[in-house]
C-alpha cells in the first residue's frame, strides 16, 4: 500500500519560478511515489481575499490548467477543489469547537501576516481560523505526509494537535499526519529578495520570452562588479543562483570565468534568460493546448472529485458517529 500525500495550493494568480522550484517540482516526484491529493484551496483564498473574488474561478481555472501543463497527471493522483468537499466544511466546524484559541493566537504566521497585510481587514474569525481548516483538509484523507517548506511548519503541527485532541474525546481515529520537508530553495527575484508576486520580483511560467530577457537584464548582480572585466564573486549573485538551477553541469565553468572577469554579466545574462526560455517552452506550448479545450478544467476536477469524495465523506461519516451528532 502506497503511503498517503496531501497538498493544497491557494489560486490566488499566476504562478512563477519559485513556485516551480519550491514546490511543484516535488510534487511531479511525489504523485509517482504515493498516493497523491492535491487540491486547489479556494476557501483558503478567502481568508485574505474575500473582499476581492472577481477573479476567483478564473485563478482555479488557471491553476488546475498550470499543473496540468507542469506535468501532474490526473490518473496519477487526485486533483479536487476544496469547496467541492462540502465535507471538508464540516470537518473544519467540528475542530474549530475544540481547538483552543490560544493555539490559533500564538501562531507565528498568523502574527506576521497580520503585521504585513495591515491594509487588507484580515483579523477576522476566518483567517485566525486557517489553520482549523487545514487540518481538515489534511486530516479528511488520513494523510500520512504533507510537504510543506518551513514557514508551514506550525500549521502542520497545530493539526497533529487537533488530530491528538479529536482522539482523545471520541476515540482513536484521526492520523496524525507528518511533514515531508521539502529542500525548498530560496528562489532570489530580480531584486534579489525572495521571489514572490507580492514584491513583483517574479518571472512568470507563462511570461514571453522577451519578458523573461528584459527580466533576467534588470536582475541584481555582484555590485562590485561595475565593469565586464571586473572580478565577479557569483556566490553572493542571484543570477549564479538561477544558474545553479538551470545549468547546475555548466555552473562551476561559469562561477569560474565570472570570478576571472572572463565573463561579463550583460553575456552571462542573456545566457541565463535562454535557458530559462528554452526550459519554460514545452511547459508553455502544452499550457495554450490545454486551455483550448474548455471542459479540460472541469474533466479534471470532476474525476478528482471522484477519487476524493468516496473518502472525505466516508471520513465525515465516522467522526459524525465519534461525535454522536449522528446515531451508530
Ligand atoms: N497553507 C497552504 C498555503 O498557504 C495552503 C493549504 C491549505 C495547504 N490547506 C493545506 C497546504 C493543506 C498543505 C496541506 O499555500
Amino acid at each position: 500500500m502506497k503511503k498517503r500525500v496531501l497538498t493544497g495550493y491557494r489560486p490566488t494568480g499566476q504562478l512563477h519560478l519559485g513556485h516551480l522550484h519550491g514546490n511543484l517540482n516535488s510534487m511531479l516526484e511525489l504523485q509517482d511515489k504515493y498516493e497523491c491529493f492535491f487540491f486547489i484551496a479556494d476557501w483558503h483564498a478567502l481568508t485574505t481575499n474575500y473582499a476581492d473574488t472577481d477573479k476567483l474561478l478564473q485563478y482555479v481555472d488557471e491553476m488546475v490548467l498550470d499543473w496540468l501543463a507542469i506535468g501532474l497527471d490526473p490518473n496519477k493522483c487526485a486533483i479536487y477543489r476544496q469547496s467541492d468537499m462540502m465535507e471538508i466544511a464540516e470537518l473544519a466546524l467540528y475542530f474549530s469547537m475544540l481547538t483552543p484559541i490560544a493555539w490559533l493566537e500564538r501562531n507565528p504566521t498568523y502574527k506576521e501576516q497580520l503585521n504585513e497585510l495591515k491594509a487588507k481587514e484580515i483579523a477576522t474569525h476566518g483567517f485566525i481560523g486557517y489553520p482549523v481548516l487545514q487540518a481538515a483538509d489534511i486530516l479528511s484523507v488520513h494523510a500520512d505526509f504533507v510537504p510543506v517548506g518551513e514557514d508551514q511548519l506550525p500549521h502542520l503541527e497545530l493539526s497533529r494537535e487537533i488530530a491528538r485532541r479529536f482522539n482523545h474525546f471520541y476515540g482513536k481515529y484521526l492520523k496524525e499526519p507528518k511533514a515531508l520537508l521539502s529542500h525548498t530553495k530560496r528562489l532570489p527575484g530580480i531584486d534579489g529578495r525572495k521571489m514572490s508576486k507580492s514584491y513583483g520580483n517574479a518571472i512568470y511560467l507563462n511570461d514571453e520570452p522577451e519578458t523573461i530577457a528584459k527580466k533576467v537584464m534588470k536582475m541584481i548582480t555582484d555590485p562590485e562588479k561595475i565593469r565586464k572585466n571586473d572580478p565577479g564573486h557569483p556566490e553572493i549573485c542571484s543570477v549564479f543562483a538561477l544558474h545553479k538551477l538551470y545549468s547546475p553541469e555548466q555552473a562551476e565553468d561559469i562561477a569560474a570565468r565570472c570570478r576571472s572577469g572572463e565573463l561579463g554579466c550583460v553575456a552571462d545574462k542573456g545566457d541565463l534568460a535562454e535557458k530559462i526560455c528554452s526550459s519554460l517552452k514545452p511547459y508553455q506550448k502544452r499550457r495554450l493546448e490545454l486551455a483550448r479545450d474548455p471542459d479540460t478544467v472541469k474533466k479534471v476536477l470532476a474525476g478528482g472529485a471522484a477519487k476524493a469524495h468516496p473518502l472525505i465523506s466516508e471520513t465525515l461519516h465516522q467522526v459524525r458517529r465519534l461525535i454522536k451528532i449522528e446515531r451508530d
